[in-house]
């Protein structure tokens, strides 16, 4: 990156937040991240940079990413991703993250992680990410980025990373297992995985807007305590989550969609895998289709899946299955799902076929990634007066 690019990115004026959470020991907007005010809130500045980013895209960069436990589904892909690849589309600078370090914050064993880089940077890429355009990257490979986990636990406390709702979920789903060192910190981690490359904006599900808090407390913290010793800007922005817009759609059985309880569907997956998986999808007794939510979940998510996945709206859907059936509904809902998913699937196997061209990808990502980390770590070095 330019010189020029780096003071602009650094100086950035854009700042949607209301607040401030500067004092060590003001954890209560971290802890109250997920309660209805501050979600109405995120919404509020969501919508804001939404604006903001179809005014001019050239004041943002984003950098989101997911961990790689597994292949990517349905879930994701309407969820998530989808929306990264319209940002990119819309002319935003992305740095699209693989967060292998984070796959041994929960968990004893590693699986086989090349493996799922790899199939995650295949996802990534059939879905519509463009190496050219985003940098795509594993943060294991890029040290300075690491290395901005030790400044940054300079200032956060015990007490807040305790408070962490998300952190708390996520230990409790580990059955038991104690508290790590790197489970209670990953939210630092992921600030550094944020701030590293002075991203200001991060699309975001609402679990993870907890350690968004975090990230702006500690580019403030950093600013406070050893920023303004150098009297240039702002060594890192405030960086804002974005939430997304599309409604989440549920397992083929009506709960959570997830791996283990075998009711997704993997983008990797072929029609015909797909088209059996929806035959054993969860319904009703009920004849008539309605778009019912609250009343009727199983149906409902059928039909939203239908809808996400054929850009049609759910009611006009059901209107149209009426008496049909869960028979023609579970008929449309593959259609629209394999149709939709086809050119990803596509992409997804020329790709599989050309390892070398994923390692490339890889490699590039990597070294533009260093190269940003290895400048910010300077100007962190530089504000800690560690230049020697
Ligand atoms: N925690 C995210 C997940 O579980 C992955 C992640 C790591 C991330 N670092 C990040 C997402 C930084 C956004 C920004 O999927």
């Amino acid at each position: 990156m330019k010189k020029s690019d780096e003071a602009e990115l650094s100086t950035r004026k854009v700042d949607f937040t209301m607040s401030t959470n500067n004092s060590l020991d003001a954890g209560g907007a971290l802890e109250s991240a997920t309660s209805e005010a501050s979600l109405e809130h995120a919404r509020g500045v969501s919508a804001k940079i939404e604006a903001a980013i179809d005014a001019d895209p050239s004041e943002f960069r984003v950098l989101t990413g997911a961990r790689p436990t597994g292949h990517l589904h349905i879930g994701h892909y309407f969820g998530a991703l989808r929306n990264w690849v319209k940002l990119q589309q819309r002319g935003v600078e992305t740095w699209l993250l693989i967060a292998d370090y984070q796959v041994i914050t929960d968990r004893d064993s590693v699986g086989p992680m090349r493996e799922r880089v790899y199939s995650l940077l295949t996802d990534y890429l059939a879905v519509g990410m463009d190496p050219e355009e985003t940098t795509i990257f594993a943060h294991s490979q890029v040290p300075e980025l690491n290395e901005l986990m030790l400044p940054f636990l300079s200032i956060v406390t015990d007490a807040e990373l305790r408070r962490n709702p998300t952190v708390k979920a996520e230990l409790d789903a580990t059955d038991g297992r104690p508290m790590s060192g790197l489970l209670l910190t990953y939210p630092v981690h992921q600030a550094a995985d944020i701030l590293f490359c002075k991203a200001n904006i991060v699309p975001v599900g609402k679990d993870q807007l907890p350690h968004l808090e975090q990230a702006r407390v500690i580019a403030d913290r950093f600013e406070r305590r050893y920023g303004h010793a150098k009297g240039a800007g702002r060594v890192f922005p405030r960086p804002q989550g974005l939430l997304s817009e599309a409604e989440s759609v549920l397992g083929l059985d009506g709960q959570k969609m997830s791996k283990s309880r075998g009711n997704t569907i993997e983008l990797r997956m072929t029609a015909d895998e797909t088209a059996k998986l929806v035959k054993k999808a969860v319904t009703d007794s009920e004849r008539m289709i309605t778009w019912d939510p609250a009343g009727r979940p199983e149906v409902s998510n059928l039909l939203l899946i239908a809808a996400q996945a054929s850009g049609r709206d759910p009611q006009e859907i059901a209107d149209e299955i009426g008496n049909g059936g869960g028979g023609t509904l579970k008929a449309v809902v593959t259609e629209a799902l394999n149709e939709h998913l086809a050119p990803v699937r596509a992409r997804r196997a020329e790709l599989e076929a050309d390892p070398a061209f994923l390692e490339s990808v890889l490699r590039r990502g990597v070294e533009r990634a260093r190269e940003q980390a290895a400048q910010t770590l300077a100007e962190v070095h530089a504000a800690l007066g560690m230049s020697y």
